[in-house]
């Protein structure tokens, strides 16, 4: 059996065709880097290490996508290195900026390009292939930035997908109340990529040089499929994929071998993964709960789900009647999802990390 990787299939989805969905999820994903702002422009601004040989201060949002957000979040940045060399009294001193946006090569870059505000006070650069490899020469980037991108497997697990194997997720689409053995796979996938990430963001980085990490996590103790929004999605769109098997629209296998490549860690979990790998010392670890009550409008939710799932179901389907047919029945079902009714009840947090590349 050919197992497709996660890249892949991100590769081969037509993002472009997102429209409207494109803007809400944007719109969305910025909630993150809104409720962070503060926070990341004060642990920017104390842990930057002010060097009066640098010529240009080098910044990539890994992840980028072609929103908003990522404008916004690079912006954030600037400000804050800008407001560290005012405060030392080196205003006259601060370097020149490099910014790279950075995203799967599928990435909108065009759209990207064409909303970049014209006063920046920076050089704009796409840098297109897979965070999990180096971008850019040895210790050449001082700043690296990520939201709501470190939760996208590079892979979805092989065993997952093996009928022979014990993990192998039969008639379920994510390891949300799946087997044990299922998201054990998964969790293996997750610290793998993580380690892969952080050796080749290694290479990238100058000694001293930071990142400012936001990533979805979920506390030890909940219970993803009741007691998170995405849990919750999940269900409902494997929900209507069964129904679609016994509607006869399409076949088992075809649920059998779909799964989503997305993983939430606990804080405690990515912690020990950042310490195990050991080339990055943590300066910071801090939940974000200023996104706990705020929610989006419920009508808003299929639109939402659509820009980053649509693709990889166009993918795996092939027909778009049946991609259709998934978030037509996903949008009657997420208006009466106890969860969704409640948002408030949503544990799922964002985890902020600043790591400081290690001498
Ligand atoms: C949910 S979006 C977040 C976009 C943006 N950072 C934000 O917060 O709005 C996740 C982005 O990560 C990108 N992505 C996923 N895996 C990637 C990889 N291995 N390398 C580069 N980009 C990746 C996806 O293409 C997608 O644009």
């Amino acid at each position: 059996m050919k197992v497709q990787s996660n890249l892949e299939l991100h590769e081969q989805s037509d993002l472009s065709k997102g429209g409207d969905s494109h803007a809400e999820s944007d719109s969305n994903m910025k909630r993150v880097v809104v409720a962070a702002e503060e926070k990341i422009k004060e642990e920017i601004a104390n842990n930057f290490d002010i060097n009066s040989s640098l010529k240009a201060i080098r910044i990539v949002d890994v992840g980028c996508s072609y929103g908003t957000t990522t404008i916004l979040a690079v912006q954030n940045i600037i400000e804050a290195i800008k407001s560290k060399y005012k405060l030392r009294g080196l205003e006259d001193q601060i370097p020149e900026f490099q910014v790279f946006f950075n995203d799967l090569q599928s990435n909108d870059f065009n759209t990207l390009f064409k909303i970049l505000p014209p006063n920046r006070e920076y050089f704009a650069a796409a840098l297109p292939g897979t965070f999990y490899k180096p971008l850019l020469p040895k210790e050449s980037l001082h700043v690296v930035h990520s939201s709501n991108s470190l939760n996208w497997l590079s892979e979805i697990p092989r065993e997952v997908q093996e009928s022979t194997s014990p993990a192998w997720n039969r008639g379920r689409i994510h390891y949300i109340n799946a087997r044990m053995e299922v998201m054990e796979a998964y969790a293996a996938q997750y610290a793998k990529d993580w380690e892969t990430f952080l050796c080749a963001r290694a290479h990238d980085v100058a000694v001293g040089g930071l990142m400012a990490l936001l990533v979805p996590v979920v506390p030890d103790e909940v219970d993803l499929s009741s007691e998170t929004l995405t849990g919750g999605d999940f269900l409902i769109f494997e929900s209507c994929l069964i129904e679609m098997v016994m509607a006869g629209v399409i076949n088992e296998e075809q649920v059998d071998s779909l799964n989503l490549g997305f993983y939430f860690s606990s804080p405690q979990e990515l912690n020990g993964i950042v310490q195990k790998n050991g080339l990055f010392s943590i300066v910071s670890m801090e939940k974000l709960h200023s996104l706990h009550s705020s929610s989006v409008p419920l009508e808003k939710r299929t639109l939402i789900l659509k820009a980053g799932l649509e693709g990889i179901f166009e993918r795996h389907f092939a027909s778009d009647e049946v991609v259709d047919e998934i978030f037509y029945r996903f949008s009657k079902k997420v208006v009466v999802s106890s969860i969704h009714l409640h948002p408030e009840n949503n544990k799922m947090l964002v985890l902020f990390l600043l790591l400081k590349r290690k001498p």
